[in-house]
């Protein structure tokens, strides 16, 4: 169904973008639509960028951002023109007069009229935003209009155009969710922590870590998400040892934990949530004391996060914790202090604390600024999510530790004063887990 409105967010996406670059021009292409085999695609979904900026979500599509200093900005928007032959195979589509009317583009053209129309877009601009190795023909397409145009403006006295990537300055506005955003995100969350909840309730040894993930998917779709925001991981026993496990071939067993990561999207927006909890009812002694140690760390990152601290000082202080851990339990020796100096804790975890999250789930933004971590403020988004693992190959670890990985990762916005946990809704408390299995 096509929409007839879109929210007025779009338009001052882009008018802050332009006010901070008001000599560049932007050029942002759809993401293309991935062919899995012959004449069938894969799912398709827009680029993030391109939808911050648009709320377009079709393929074969450009958007062209051109500031203005009096004040007259322009977005150009190349799309697919109608079709009514294409329409009945792919889908209703906007088409030259939909751009304009339903998605405000100033202006709109066939998306075939890209190369022609780009060169004179390009007049008078000092700098080109455009993400180079994005698709060959797109590639082609700007690099011809950038020499053409080259050519011409050596002989105005005017500089060189140059050319960066777009994620830098969109990036940056992405990192500061505004209401609109937090409304999205949340729902992406308490829908995605439902799905864990019942998930939490539903597994049985003997089921299959596909029919795990296909449960996960049904609840948050079923609830209203749009699809999942990133491959889920359902790993039983020691697959949880492998960070992007994804076969999901394996037997739920009765005594070994699952590890399920997992996060609805909705409205472009998705959440990151792991829980880690019993096949059968009970967590055994080794696999308690193992997620206590993460459980510790994730709570003490947790009670860290607010305005002016850094990832890395929350990162750092999750490795002191699970450096404890790992001493404790006897499986490192040593100095913690050594211990950490030469990163001998990545045996058992081997992953940082933390990531921003929004509309991609590794998003968009900056780590570092001037050479610094930057300090969290309010309106950003990020994971928490402490990890203990043993590899299968590890064999010098005593057999009791053996085919364990344990993660709890939850979600967490920066307010003026500290955090709001987004993912509350899912236990990680051991026995409102166990109480769940029951
Ligand atoms: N789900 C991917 C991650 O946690 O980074
Ligand atoms: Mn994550
Ligand atoms: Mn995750």
């Amino acid at each position: 169904m096509l929409l007839t409105q879109i929210p007025q967010d779009f338009p001052v996406r882009r008018h802050r973008l332009m006010a901070a670059h008001p000599s560049a021009v932007f050029v942002l292409p759809a993401h293309p639509h991935w062919i899995r085999n012959s004449d069938v695609h894969h799912p398709y979904r827009q680029d993030s960028c391109f939808y911050y900026l648009t709320g377009f979500d079709e393929p074969k599509s450009c958007v062209v951002l051109v500031p203005s200093q009096t004040g007259s900005d322009r977005m150009i928007l190349f799309v697919q023109p109608k079709d009514s032959e294409k329409e009945i195979w792919e889908g209703e589509r906007y088409g030259v007069e939909g751009a304009k009317k339903v998605f405000q583009a100033d202006e709109a053209y066939p998306i075939e009229e890209l190369g022609s129309k780009l060169p004179e877009l390009f007049l008078g601009a000092e700098e080109v935003f455009y993400r180079m190795g994005f698709s060959a023909e797109m590639d082609q397409i700007v690099l011809t209009a950038l020499e053409s145009q080259r050519s011409r403006q050596g002989r105005t006295g005017r500089s060189l155009l140059s050319v960066q990537d777009p994620r830098g300055p969109v990036g940056e506005l992405r990192l500061y969710k505004s209401l609109e955003e937090l409304i999205a995100l949340r729902r992406a969350c308490q829908i995605s922590a439902l799905a864990h909840r019942r998930v939490m309730q539903e597994v049985r040894p003997g089921m299959r870590e596909f029919e795990v993930e296909a449960l996960v998917d049904y609840i948050c779709r079923k609830e209203g998400c749009q699809r999942l925001g990133y491959g889920s991981i359902v790993a039983n026993g020691k697959n949880a040892a492998c960070l992007h496990y994804h076969s999901h071939r394996d037997v739920l067993r009765e005594g070994e934990l699952l590890l399920m990561d997992a996060g609805g999207e909705y409205n472009y927006y998705t959440a990151d949530i792991t829980r880690t909890f019993p096949v059968g009812r009970h967590f055994s002694k080794v696999q308690a004391q193992m997620y206590d140690w993460v459980l510790k760390a994730q709570k003490e990152a947790i009670a860290m996060a607010r305005p002016g601290v850094t990832l890395p000082e929350i990162h750092q202080r999750v490795v002191e914790v699970m450096i404890e851990g790992f001493l404790c339990l006897g499986l490192l020796e040593g100095s913690p202090q050594e211990i950490y100096k030469r990163k001998q804790f990545r045996r058992f975890y081997p992953h940082s604390t933390s990531h921003w999250l929004g509309m991609d789930v590794h998003d968009s933004g900056l780590y570092m600024k001037n050479g610094q971590p930057r300090p969290l403020e309010p309106g950003m988004v990020f994971t928490i999510e402490p990890g203990f693992y043993v590899q299968p190959s590890d064999f010098e670890v005593p057999r009791e530790y053996q085919n364990i990985g344990i993660r709890i990762e939850d979600d967490v916005l920066i307010t003026k004063t500290g955090c709001e946990i987004l993912t509350q809704g899912v236990p990680k408390e051991r026995d409102e887990i166990e109480q769940l299995r029951a």
